[in-house]
């Protein structure tokens, strides 16, 4: 489906009672993740005579659905999350929004749906934060953003949808892991997968979570934090984990981490942290890691580091590896130093702290 060439105004309606500030500033003390939400959202809507319409910022408030819109009965919804950071000196930055706009129309085209405008995608993602300013939290914590597009058209037949809603809503966040710097544990699923060869695992659609949820309540009964898949076919090869990336750190200045070949989601702080460690002259290796190599490169002491990234958590150091027949440690179970080094330099360009040569982040205010 091709996306219209114009992109709508976007008109902005305000909140008449928003939060009142008190209770607000209470909010923003302890977060939590994906618990609390904005004052504002973004609507916008698409159908197939009129392209895509009445773009708007609007007070955030239940959508009402029609029992035979598409997305309830075949999942045509596709999703991105980024965050918007408070400098300290009180700039808004967005890092690196224009992937996300490329990703999400690339996870729109899989799943035939309507491309949104990268400048529509955009311009909606900074109207929302200039207008929902007073959320974002300072310090460690930012507001995450999370735009989401879904077929609504009600009709029961099989094929894509004709009408689809693209929204955009806002929650502040602190910390993705409960346990904070601490290195995370993972469990090694071997009987679910997350995607095969030509199915969805590069585009970010909510299919792919629903399929992986299984596997990450098994994760949490072994006591683990994280899932982390092998390959469909063969049940062999490292993924990646539910909803992050994962590196590996060897002795020998290499850095190995799977390739994209489709079935794993092209994360954007995987690209960041690809450019970051090449940068610090260590061999990125983008290549097939087998669930065998990991234990013997472990067991050996070839592999010093390992650790997951994504927006949500940014790097989390791997400390520990549970699997059907037992479990080992990686390096000496805590966050090495390269997943530390990496994460700070990725925070502190997030946060405005060191300048920004690359061009990755964007200001929004
Ligand atoms: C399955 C999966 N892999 C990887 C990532 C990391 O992507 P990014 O760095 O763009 O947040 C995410 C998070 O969005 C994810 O859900």
């Amino acid at each position: 489906m091709t996306a219209t060439s114009t992109s709508p105004e976007i008109t902005i309606e305000f909140h008449k009672s928003p939060v009142p500030d008190a209770d607000r500033i209470k909010a923003l003390e302890t977060p939590g993740f994906g618990k609390i939400f904005t004052d504002h959202m973004v609507l916008a809507r698409w159908t197939a005579d009129k392209g895509w319409h009445d773009a708007k910022v609007t007070p955030r408030r239940p959508l009402e659905l029609d029992p035979a819109s598409a997305v309830l009965h075949y999942a045509q919804e596709i999703f991105e999350g980024m965050k918007a950071y408070k400098a300290d000196d009180g700039r808004i930055l967005l890092f690196r929004p224009e992937e996300n706009a490329r990703r999400f129309a690339k996870s729109a085209a899989r799943m035939a749906m309507p491309e949104v405008p990268e400048d529509l995608f955009l311009k909606a993602v900074e109207e929302l934060v200039r207008v929902d300013k007073n959320w974002i939290p300072s310090g460690d914590a930012s507001l995450y953003l999370r735009p989401f597009m879904f077929a609504n058209e009600a009709f029961l037949g099989v094929r894509p949808a004709q009408e689809y809603i693209f929204c955009i809503i806002a929650s502040p966040v602190g910390a993705y892991f409960k346990g904070g710097a601490k290195a995370v544990s993972l469990w090694v699923e071997t009987t679910y997968t997350r995607a095969a060869a030509g199915g969805t695992g590069a585009a970010k659609c909510g299919g792919n979570y629903a399929a992986s949820l299984v596997a990450q309540a098994e994760a949490a009964k072994k006591d683990c934090d994280q899932v982390v898949f092998l390959d469909a076919a063969e049940h062999r090869w490292v993924e990646e984990l539910g909803g992050m990336n994962v590196f590996f750190v060897m002795n020998d200045g290499s850095v190995v981490t799977p390739p994209l070949g489709g079935t794993i989601l092209p994360g954007i702080t995987r690209a960041s942290v690809i450019v970051l460690a090449k940068e610090k002259g260590l061999r990125i290796e983008e290549r097939p890691y087998s669930f065998e190599e990991w234990q013997a490169d472990a067991a050996s002491g070839k592999l010093v580091e390992a650790f997951a990234c994504g927006t949500a958590a940014v790097l989390a150091g791997i400390g520990l590896v549970r699997h059907a027949g037992g479990e080992f440690k990686v390096g000496d179970g805590q966050t090495g130093k390269l997943t530390t080094d990496l994460r700070q330099q990725l925070v502190s360009l997030q946060k405005g702290i060191t300048n920004d040569e690359r061009g990755w982040t964007r200001r929004v205010l």
